[in-house]
Parts: structure tokens; C-alpha cells; sequence
């Protein structure tokens, strides 16, 4: 088990070693790992080409690491806690010894599906224990797993499974999700008509719903299970083997296959769950997170496993049956860390009190928040009603990108603030810098959010394209990993993240490209142009307001037109990128070099009448005709 710092000496001390010697710091803790072999050198790295490599010539398997290393110990403890959608079906629980077993039997399934080391894997599953078991069963053989959220539509698959040329897709014939059903099947079936790479679709039975099929294609995954042996050794793998992709949106179109490897990820995952939410042996803990974006993937999978806990995982959303959910899963399960996002705190917050008032949960001891800024607000709400003031708020920032957590309080150790993200965990040298690159020194600075010293849980390429790899994250300024967000740093030397510098909007904690969403719009035949841009939203954090020039700009309210586009939006991304706001333009803001001002946009949607400098623009009077739509927009 890795390390654990309990006291703030402490862990001024383990920061202290991390920076002095950052070395002896990792291989000490990845040292609690079992390694079939050791590795040659810890880290190999330089942020200018950019190439990052940890542990290298070790070997070893991250499931021999969740379940051979502790099996004599935890055999009969429960690892998976999977919650229903619906209260009233039975909750099921699996020990590590059950879910070994699980994923030895999936694992001979790919296996029997000539799915090899390297190859990629699709899923597209719905919150069910079955996604869990067919990642780890990937990582048994050392297949490189693809989630794919089960909210996205089947033009966002597509791109996803071709761009990764995967070999198998996993789905399931449907999902629940509140009171509603996803046909997950139909949709991959969708997908797949136009991916050449896929060469068998194993389906969950889940909702029994009634599916189309195809012979020799389309296989059921209790039939495959029944097929095979529970016993399947583990393939060894090199420490810079891939484990996983996870595609994410930037600042353009195309998403990225965020790459992560195995040695790095796992020594990184495991010891920022220990320590950041102070995990102990025999504690239950709770991530509301969906495991297709990266926070399910580190911390209800990976980092729990790793570390021999009791992870809870649920199906369904906040609300349903009502909004007092997740008070109700606390209740049940015991549960004594519980991690959500702002956008789920500021939502259950609006719904009132009577759902939490009268709600006992002794057992919590930690409450979590991550993927927004959280609003001093919400905050003092979480910590308050929920945590019934006792319980140390982590408000954890990093990215798909990052793998871990980066900046946090470690819970009970490191003082919080409202809306600060506080201090960098061990082994993460945050900078900040100007526009210019140059580094703000001392305290009570704001500006751009660099890492200057390489993590193990670090992206190590973006897939097939290093290339925008360097582009995205190394180019901005030199020698330096830039993450995207402005962030100010107070006279504490505390961190408070302000959000994405770039064309990226952060919705519910969902990251969204508005260059992603702008195709989206521009799709629709009566569309010429469109822009995007985020505005504060109440509950979501961000919304998403889109600037639409058509055609002909319809005469009344255009509901229908804007009923249309949103429609399109959905179907070529998902639902959760519709804009909550259109605005019919005659043009958009523009510069001499044909840029759009972005930050008029934002200006406007703000109601924010100071534009800045306008006299760049070819077209100065369209602000104005803009800025009189915007007022009448509902
Ligand atoms: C972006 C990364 C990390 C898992 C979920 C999102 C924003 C994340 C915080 C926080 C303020 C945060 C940043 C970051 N973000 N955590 N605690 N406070 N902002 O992962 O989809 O890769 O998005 O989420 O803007 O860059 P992601």
C-alpha cells in the first residue's frame, strides 16, 4: 500500500522531498507496488521535444497489482458496490475474489475474440458492473481499453472507434438512466455502419429490451462468459505500456485520444486516492462520477482497486426518484467519502432542503468536489448540510490529461478555503506565468496554470498524433506543460482556479470544444456561421450560448429553427452539448484577419457593456445590432 501523510508537517515534509528530489520520492512510493521486474530508470523526461517516461524497463500487470497482491487478505471483502437506477431493484456487491474472477472469465472472452496486447477495445456501456470488469479485463491482457460516455450520440462514436481503430465494441442492449431508457445497442449499431475496424460487439443484457441482431457479429456477453475458464494469466507488460485512451474535447474540432500508460498511471492514481481523500482500510467510499469521463476512470476504478477499497458505483442520476438520492446511497452504504461535481451540489441545492434536512449520515468523514470551480456558495452548502459541518471539503482540480489529482487539500491535513483548490499534492511543481511565458513569482499572482516538472500520471501522447500533443500542451510556453486554465494564487500560496483560458467551455464538468459545437451547428443546411462561447450559468456552471448567422433569418422567434439545430447538435454530439441559447445574427464580430472576437461575444452574453476596443473589427456597427437581439433573448 502506498504511503499515507497525516499531519501538515507531514506533508510540508513529503513536498519538500517530492521537489529535492522528485527520484527518490516516486521510486520510494512505487516501491509498494509488485513489480514482475524493476524498473531501469525512473524517469526519463524533457518537456521541449516533448517525451515523458516513468519506471522504465519495469514490468508488470495493474490487475496482478488490484487483485494477486492483496487476494489472501481481501479475498472476501467487498471491492464493488453497484447501485441501481431504481431503489427498489437489489443492489449487488462483488469481493475482490468474485470480481477476479469476472475479469478472468471476460478477459478469456476478448481473448477468444482474438483481441491481443495493443489492440483497442470500444465500450460503450451504461453504469453496470460489466464496465468495470471489461476495462480491468482489457488491462488483464494488456488491450487498451476506449470508454466511450453513454451519452454520446452515434456520429461521436464513430469518430471515437475509427480514430482509435478499435477491434471489439462492448455495449449493452440498453440503459436506464432516471426515468428514462437509452438504446445503446441501436446507437452503436448506428455508429458502426461506418467503422471498418470493428470486429465483434459484445452485449450487455440490461434492460432486456428488444435488440436488432447480426449473426457473427452481435454476441451476448453471458453467452460468451459461458463459454471460457475463469483462469487467465496475466500479460506482462512494460511500465510505458498504453492502458488506456480517453478522447476529451480541445480547442478544435476532432477530439483527442488522451493516451495514458500503465506503470505511471497506476503508482499516480493509487497514491492521490490514498492520500487525498484518506482513504483507510475498511472504509466505503462513494465517487457519483460517470466512469466514461477520467475521474470514474481514477477514481472509482483504478486508484480504489489499487488499494484494496470498497468502491461504490452508481447507475443512475441525482434526482431520481427524487433529489434526496444520493443522501439515501450515503445512508445505505455507510458510506465515508463521498466525491461529486459543483454542477450536482449546485442542482440538489436548488431542490431544497427538505431533502437533506432530516437526513442522518454519520458515517461521512470526507466530502469531494471536482471538474468546475465550485461557487463559495455551493461550498459553504456542501460543507454545512451535507457534511453537517465536520467534514473536510477536497476541492480537487485536475484533467483527463493529468490523470490525478494535481491541487487539493488533503483531507483533514491541508486547512481549506472556500473555492480554492489550495495547495499541490507532493510531486506537482505548479508555475504561473504571463501572457509572455514570463513565470509570476511569490504570492497574491494571477495568470496562466503551468506544471513544470513531470508527474507519473501524465498524458504521455495524444493517440496517433504527437504531433498536436506538442501542440496542445507543450507550445504555448517553452519547457512548461500548460493546462488551459487561469488560475490566481493568494497571499497563502493557495491556488483558486478560475477556468479555461481557451476555446473550451465547461459545462456540468463536462469539457466541451466550441469549435466541436460550432461544426455541429454550421451542419444545419439553413446555417452560414456560428459561434460559441460559455456564460455563467447558475446551475451548470457554464452554458452554452451560440451566435447563429443563417440564410434567412426567420421572422418570428425562430423557435423552431432553434428546436432544429439543437436536434442536429445532439445527434452529432450528445445531448449535453446543446446550446441553451441561440441568437439569429446577420453577421458575427470579425477582425481584419477574418478572426472571430470571441470576447465581444462573451462580453455580450454577459451583459457586460464594456467591449474593449472594437476599431480592429471590419464590421463595427454589427456589435451594436447584436448587442439590441441579445437584450430581447429570453
Ligand atoms: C478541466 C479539466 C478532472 C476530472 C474532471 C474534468 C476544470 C477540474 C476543477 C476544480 C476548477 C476544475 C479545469 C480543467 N476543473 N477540476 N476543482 N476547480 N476547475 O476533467 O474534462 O479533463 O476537464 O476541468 O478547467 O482544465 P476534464
Amino acid at each position: 500500500m502506498v504511503p499515507k501523510i497525516s499531519t501538515l508537517s507531514g506533508y510540508l515534509h513529503e513536498y519538500q522531498k517530492s521537489v529535492a528530489n522528485p527520484i527518490g520520492f516516486w521510486s520510494n512510493i512505487a516501491e509498494s507496488f509488485h513489480w514482475r521486474k524493476k524498473w531501469d530508470e525512473v524517469l526519463k523526461w524533457d518537456f521541449n521535444s516533448p517525451n515523458v517516461e516513468w519506471f522504465k524497463g519495469g514490468k508488470l500487470n495493474i490487475t496482478e497489482n488490484i487483485f494477486e497482491r492483496h487476494l489472501f487478505s481481501r479475498y472476501d471483502q467487498v471491492a464493488l458496490v453497484w447501485e441501481p437506477n431504481d431503489p427498489s431493484e437489489k443492489h449487488r456487491e462483488y469481493t475482490y475474489g468474485e470480481l477476479f474472477s469476472e475479469v478472468k472469465s471476460f478477459a478469456n472472452v476478448l481473448r477468444s475474440h482474438a483481441v491481443r496486447k495493443g489492440d483497442r477495445v470500444a465500450i460503450y456501456l451504461p453504469m453496470v458492473p460489466e464496465l468495470v470488469i471489461a476495462m480491468l479485463a482489457c488491462a488483464r491482457i494488456g488491450a487498451i481499453h476506449s470508454v466511450i460516455f453513454a451519452g454520446f450520440s452515434a456520429n461521436a462514436i464513430a469518430e471515437r472507434v475509427e480514430d482509435a481503430s478499435a477491434k471489439i465494441m462492448i455495449t449493452s442492449d440498453g440503459g436506464y438512466r432516471g426515468n428514462k431508457i437509452l438504446n445503446l445497442k441501436d446507437t452503436v449499431d448506428e455508429a458502426l455502419k461506418s467503422c471498418t475496424s470493428v470486429q465483434s460487439n459484445i452485449v450487455v443484457k440490461r434492460t432486456n429490451q428488444d435488440v436488432a441482431w447480426k449473426n457473427d457479429f452481435d454476441y451476448w456477453w453471458h453467452d460468451e462468459v459461458d463459454k471460457v475458464m475463469d483462469e487467465a494469466p496475466a500479460e506482462i507488460l512494460d511500465a510505458e505500456d498504453p492502458l488506456f485512451i480517453l478522447y476529451t474535447s480541445g480547442s478544435t474540432g476532432k477530439p483527442k485520444g488522451v493516451l495514458h500508460t500503465t506503470g505511471g498511471y497506476m503508482v499516480y492514481s493509487a497514491y492521490t486516492f490514498k492520500n487525498v481523500f484518506q482513504y483507510s482500510s475498511g472504509d466505503i467510499y462513494f465517487c457519483a462520477a460517470d466512469i466514461g469521463w477520467i475521474t470514474g476512470h481514477s477514481y472509482i476504478v483504478y486508484g480504489p482497486l489499487l488499494e484494496g477499497a470498497t468502491t461504490v458505483m452508481f447507475e443512475g442520476i441525482p434526482s431520481f426518484p427524487n433529489p434526496g438520492r444520493y443522501w439515501d446511497i450515503i445512508k445505505k452504504h455507510d458510506v465515508n467519502q463521498f466525491y461529486t461535481s459543483p454542477t450536482a451540489i449546485r442542482s440538489l441545492m436548488a431542490e431544497g432542503q427538505q431533502w437533506i434536512e432530516d437526513v442522518e449520515m454519520p458515517s461521512l468523514r470526507v466530502l469531494g468536489t471536482v471538474g468546475e470551480p465550485i461557487n463559495e456558495e455551493a461550498w459553504h452548502w456542501y460543507h454545512d448540510h451535507v457534511g453537517g459541518n465536520k467534514c473536510p471539503i477536497v476541492d480537487t482540480w485536475w484533467q483527463t490529461e493529468t490523470g490525478g489529482i494535481m491541487i487539493s487539500p488533503i483531507a483533514g491535513v491541508i486547512p481549506t478555503k472556500p473555492a480554492f483548490a489550495s495547495l499541490p499534492l507532493p510531486g506537482i511543481q505548479p508555475v504561473i506565468v504571463d501572457n509572455e511565458g514570463n513565470k509570476l513569482c511569490g504570492k497574491s499572482v494571477e495568470g496562466n496554470l503551468c506544471v513544470q516538472f513531470p508527474w507519473p500520471g501524465i498524458a504521455r501522447t495524444l493517440w496517433g498524433d504527437h504531433e498536436r500533443y506538442i501542440d496542445s500542451y507543450f507550445n504555448q510556453y517553452k519547457g512548461l506543460y500548460f493546462t488551459g486554465d487561469g488560475v490566481k494564487r493568494d497571499e497563502d500560496g493557495y491556488y483558486r482556479i478560475l477556468g479555461r483560458m481557451d476555446d473550451v467551455i465547461n459545462v456540468s464538468g463536462h469539457r466541451l470544444g466550441t469549435a466541436e459545437i460550432e461544426n455541429a451547428i454550421n451542419e444545419h443546411p439553413l446555417v452560414s456561421e456560428s459561434a460559441v462561447i460559455g456564460y455563467p450559468h447558475e446551475i451548470k456552471g457554464k452554458g452554452i450560448y451560440a451566435y447563429v448567422v443563417c440564410n434567412d433569418i426567420p421572422s418570428d422567434s425562430g423557435e423552431e429553427l432553434k428546436n432544429s439545430i439543437r436536434k442536429g447538435v445532439s445527434k452529432m454530439i450528445s445531448p449535453i452539448a446543446r446550446p441553451d441559447k441561440i441568437l439569429f445574427v446577420q453577421d458575427l464580430p470579425k477582425t481584419r484577419s477574418g478572426k472571430i472576437m470571441r470576447r465581444i461575444l462573451r462580453k455580450i452574453a454577459e451583459h457586460n457593456e464594456d467591449y474593449g476596443d472594437t476599431s480592429t473589427l471590419t464590421n463595427p456597427d454589427i456589435v451594436n445590432d447584436i448587442v439590441k437581439a441579445a437584450k430581447l433573448l429570453k
